[in-house]
């Protein structure tokens, strides 16, 4: 089949056809936009794993599937032309930059380190847990600070709860699974005085859909300063979940230490496509754009029930379920929806990713269906 499909196709949110060549296949198709498609329990919406809805871009799929031609090399691929595109982006110097299979990578890389050579994380309660739980595993004494009544990490409870044993402080902003952020101010302080005393390390895995003042990137201040590192993924606005591409910021001391450590690496296929998509910055802005559609109908929907809810700086909200999170899943699941796993402490609470806008209509519907 010829796929002569155009950017504007793909931009409008465009036609049967485009929606089944994004989506790979009609069997792979998960969104409502799919004419025909039909949420079962066996192939659901996903909208539990804050993935982007629209997938890779055109630009990167094409960049990706060029790259096949020195593929079967070692060493090829576009490890400069990326690391010049994100050292212009961000103004920071390219020797402040690596890349890993995911950023998920970054984190057990440095669940490992604290295994290998000593010491305890501190962290927040709840968060992310891809440092921790690896951590764990390797026996890595973990001290969590509960968030504060806003749902927001705690830097002063943080600071009250650092002891001499603390290898490395896991700091995730926006927050997941609570999408809320910290206020750039105390953070910079926060990261300023505590790196003195060990590693402050953000991720930053949903920084490019913050839309909020009081929000600020971590990395140049990673990249002058010895002990503070800085994640990124490719896995959110650019799609890149399955792809697998993460990057790090920081000094050089960190980033050879992190190099030396970490098992795995980012394939030449990802790094080809993250050139050009972090370059398309047209489907970064729809993405964007479409990811606070979905915002606003999940919120309409939660005011008109009165339900409580985190306002969202990412592309998940959190919500008050009232009842067990797993009793809530089962019923999506039924309907055809897979919603976010359990966050103890708040077992009665529930995390949904953002899907199209169409999606979280149906949400909506099912939502009602449900709980009205
Ligand atoms: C806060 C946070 N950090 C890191 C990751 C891992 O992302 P990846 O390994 O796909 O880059 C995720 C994935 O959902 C996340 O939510």
């Amino acid at each position: 089949m010829e796929h002569n499909l155009s950017r504007r196709d793909w931009l409008k949110g465009g036609t049967a056809l485009a929606g089944a060549i994004l989506m790979g296949s009609r069997a792979n198709a998960q969104s409502m936009t799919v004419p025909g498609f039909v949420p079962t329990p066996e192939n659901p919406l996903r909208l539990g794993s804050n993935e982007n809805p629209y997938g890779v871009s055109i630009a990167a799929r094409q960049a990706i599937i060029d790259s096949f031609d020195t593929a079967h090399q070692y060493g090829r691929g576009s490890r400069r032309a990326l690391t010049k595109v994100l050292a212009e982006m961000e103004s920071v110097d390219e020797k402040n930059i690596i890349f890993s299979g995911g950023s998920g990578e970054i984190l057990k890389t440095l669940g490992l380190i604290t295994a290998v050579e000593g010491g305890s994380v501190l962290t927040a309660d709840p968060t992310y847990h891809g440092l921790t739980r690896y951590a764990i595993n390797r026996k890595v004494p973990i001290k969590r600070v509960p968030v504060n009544d806003t749902m927001t990490i705690d830097l002063d409870m943080l600071k009250a709860a650092y002891t001499d044993d603390v290898s490395i402080i896991y700091l995730v902003n926006p927050n997941n699974p609570l999408p809320t952020i910290m206020e750039k101010n105390k953070l910079k302080d926060f990261c300023l005085e505590m790196s003195k005393k060990c590693l402050v390390f953000i991720d930053e895995a949903y920084h490019e859909y913050v839309n909020n003042p009081d929000y600020e990137t971590m990395v140049p201040l990673a990249c002058s300063n010895e002990n503070i590192v800085v994640a990124r993924t490719a896995s959110k606005i650019h799609g890149f979940a399955g792809v697998r591409l993460g990057i790090g910021y920081g000094s050089v001391k960190w980033l050879e230490k992190i190099r030396e450590y970490m098992t795995g690496s980012a394939s030449h296929l990802a790094i080809s496509g993250a050139v050009a998509s972090y370059q398309d910055t047209a489907t970064q802005d729809f993405c964007r754009r479409k990811n606070q559609q979905s915002l606003k109908i999940t919120y309409d929907l939660f005011d008109k029930h009165n339900v409580r809810y985190v306002k969202s700086n990412t592309n998940f909200v959190f919500f008050e379920t009232g009842i067990d999170v797993n009793e809530v899943r089962e019923k999506f699941r039924e309907n055809g929806i897979i919603v976010g796993r359990p966050f103890p402490p708040y077992l009665n609470w529930c995390r949904v990713s953002m899907g199209k806008p169409e999606d979280m209509e149906y949400f909506s519907k099912i939502y009602e269906k449900i709980f009205i």
